[in-house]
């Protein structure tokens, strides 16, 4: 077989076989197939689409170039979630102790996050003492023993979608739906879930910006699982806006904390119940949303969710204390007030803007080497909806540079006003069973 066969192919519109799939890839991960072969391929791909064979074989190839873990140490249906990523997205850290609440084991595995803020690894990192390097047999033991467990991803999980990534992300050919549904779906396969629920973020802090193109990865995404035998369900849900009121990784820890105490902001409770209601539905434990939604909801009042955090933080190593006093989380030097130079309504709040914010801050990575500033972020006081006065304030920085040129005029082109109310804007838009 000849990599340049393959391209042409492609390139003309023609479906490749499970074996072509198979052969670039190893190929690619072997060092054999040169970066600019692979690149041509992709673009390819790229104009020309795959079909949802060849999108489950990609999904495969990735999957088998690599561990894959074996969870079937732990009892009961293991459920997975996974965000396409979003500005002050903090669900998964919600989700686990509530679903585990349930009675549902859920053994996460979680990345670190490379640009805007941190990923859910970071942010845990935030907590002195939490440990998320823990070896399979820890994770899969906490799981059987608490009901929930969260770790790092290994370095050798799906190698293929990670050279295949970094090469996309400089060749213009990461916003492909078949290539972004592959590669988020060989992570979660690989990491050995049996069940899978997707928060599919569309807007303007999301790589999907129209719910045309959310549905068709949402689409494509519950194709894959369907055709590998995982049950998946794929939840489309808003980020024009950041979610919740918290963006950076100490903050987003507080923020979970009000959420599981029944005191978070609308749009991130509302969302973090629909995940894990469908986390819920998935794992095959229960079936209808209204009733599961409300027996969440009860977790949340009755205490148990937060003790159930409080309790995996002390089983990971943490200290649990931040809990009840969450100053004893790290704490920025400076903090800064942002005023309106405006008066109105808030009618658009640029989410991408505001997380490259919050990188600047220190909160996110430039490079996969920079070390995260844990302290460093922004709390929303406005958000879309909100009326503001000219020289009230809009947000609050933490951070530990003192010098920051432009980041209060970058901050301030994020928002934009009207004279009149916007309409409410949704936080769910559909949902892909
Ligand atoms: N997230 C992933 O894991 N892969 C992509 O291709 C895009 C987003």
């Amino acid at each position: 077989m000849r990599i340049v066969d393959l391209i042409n192919k492609k390139k003309i519109g023609q479906a490749l076989t499970r074996e072509e799939i198979d052969f670039f890839v190893q190929g690619y991960v072997k060092g054999e197939i040169p970066d600019y072969q692979i690149s041509a391929l992709y673009m390819a791909i790229y104009f020309q689409g795959m079909n949802d064979e060849e999108i489950a074989h990609l999904t495969m190839a990735y999957v088998n170039s690599g561990e894959v873990i074996d969870l079937s140490g732990i009892t009961g249906v293991k459920v997975d979630k996974h965000s396409t990523g979003g500005v002050g997205d903090k669900i998964s850290l919600i989700v686990i102790p509530l679903v585990a609440s349930l009675g549902i084991p859920v053994a996460k595995m979680s990345g670190r996050g490379l640009g805007h803020t941190g990923g859910t690894i970071d942010k845990l990192e935030s907590i002195q003492g939490f440990k998320t390097d823990l070896s399979t047999e820890d994770f899969i033991k906490n799981v059987n023993e608490y009901g929930m467990s969260i770790v790092g991803q290994t370095a050798n999980l799906t190698p293929a979608d990670k050279l295949t990534y970094a090469l996309r992300d400089v060749t213009g050919t990461v916003d492909s739906i078949p290539l972004i549904a592959s590669s988020i779906m060989s992570k979660k396969i690989a990491s050995g879930a049996d069940a899978i629920v997707l928060d599919v973020k569309v807007g303007s802090g999301a790589f999907m910006k129209s719910l045309e193109e959310a549905t068709k990865l949402a689409e494509c995404m519950v194709q894959i699982g369907k055709s590998l035998n995982k049950k998946t369900i794929a939840v489309i849900s808003d980020m024009n806006q950041p979610l919740g009121h918290e963006v950076g990784n100490a903050n987003e820890i507080k923020e979970v904390i009000s959420v599981l105490k029944g005191k978070g902001a609308e749009d991130e409770t509302t969302v973090a119940l629909t995940i894990a209601t469908y986390m819920a539905i998935a794992s095959g434990k229960y079936q209808d949303f209204d009733s599961t939604y409300a027996k969440l909801e009860e977790v949340i009042s009755s205490g148990q969710a937060i003790a159930k955090f409080k309790e995996l933080i002390s089983i990971q190593g943490g200290d649990p204390q931040i809990v009840d006093e969450p100053t004893k989380l790290p704490q920025a030097k400076f903090q800064i007030e942002i005023l309106s130079e405006k008066s109105g309504y808030i009618s658009e709040m640029d989410a991408e803007k505001i997380g490259l914010v919050a990188m600047v801050l220190g909160a996110g990575r430039k490079k996969k080497e920079d070390l995260i500033d844990h302290a460093a972020g922004v709390t929303l006081l406005k958000k879309v909806g909100d009326y503001v006065k000219v020289d009230e304030p809009l947000c609050i920085l933490q951070t530990n540079h003192a010098n920051l040129k432009n980041v209060e005029i970058d901050l301030l082109k994020a928002y934009t006003f009207q004279d009149h109310k916007p309409k409410q804007m949704k936080y769910i838009y559909k949902v892909i069973e």
